[in-house]
């Protein structure tokens, strides 16, 4: 496995929210992770990202404990969060957005650079000398996937990254998601339609209250409507 979590808690002071989660992705895997709202999904990617570090359980990446390590060092082991809000910065243009996210990957083979991000996102191309602040809700998640492309990843992690945006808009992310994931990238993806995409997703994975209550294929979730029914729907 590329990731792999097992029995992670983790808090937000004195509020405990994970509690004992365990989940994994497989390299060039497309896994979802869903849960209705307050479950603990942020959390989750929060804990592997070093942004709000496991309180216990541990948290492997290519087969290296990384709970514990700094996020710019998980960072620089090749995972990448666009995250929730997107948090873009608003001040910065597109192209200072994107560049100061550059890694050093020397060597690397295929890296990501502000051209190739560039070419990516066409929308982008367009309005590299814009402000953050001044793009649309849709451009602005472009900039934030973008952003997370520039560190090179092996496991992008994407939460809720078509959240507000005009379908048409949504569809056109999906669309260059799956191209990435065609080309072998590791994600987890949160969102809440995310089983409209085909090609996107193979595995599930299912947030209540802080622990995996289900987990399955795609085909198993979509074969069992009962799983929705009881741990998705309102
Ligand atoms: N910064 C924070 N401080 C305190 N509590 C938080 C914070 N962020 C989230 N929580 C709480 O943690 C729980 C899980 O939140 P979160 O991981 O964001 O859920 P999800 O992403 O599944 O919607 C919720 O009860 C939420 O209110
Ligand atoms: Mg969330």
């Amino acid at each position: 496995m590329l990731l792999e979590l097992e029995n992670v808690e983790a808090a937000y002071g004195q509020s405990r929210v994970l509690f004992g989660l365990s989940m994994n992705v497989g390299a060039s895997e497309g896994v979802a992770v869903m849960g209705r709202n307050g479950m603990g999904k942020t959390t989750a990617m929060l804990a592997i990202t070093g942004l709000n570090p496991p309180r216990s359980g541990s948290i492997r990446f290519a087969g290296e404990r990384i709970d514990g390590l700094a996020p710019h060092r998980i960072a620089r082991l090749g995972v990448a969060l666009a995250p929730e809000g997107r948090r873009i910065f608003r001040n910065l243009t597109v192209r200072e957005n994107l560049v100061m996210a550059a890694a050093d990957r020397r060597g690397e083979r295929d890296p990501w650079t502000l051209d190739r991000v560039l070419a990516f996102f066409p929308r982008l191309a367009e309005r590299t000398s814009h402000g953050g602040g001044q793009l649309s809700g849709g451009e602005q998640q472009m900039l934030a996937i973008g952003r997370a492309l520039m560190t090179n990843p092996r496991l992008l992690i994407l939460d809720e990254a078509t959240e507000g945006l005009a379908p048409i808009i949504r569809q056109d992310i999906w669309g260059r998601l799956r191209a990435l994931r065609e080309a072998g990238l590791a994600m987890i993806v949160i969102d809440k339609e995310v089983d409209s995409v085909e090609g996107l997703i193979n595995r599930h994975f299912i947030v209540e209250k802080g622990v995996v209550v289900w987990s399955g294929d795609a085909q198993t979730l979509r074969e069992n409507p009962n799983v929705r029914d009881r741990y998705l729907v309102l």
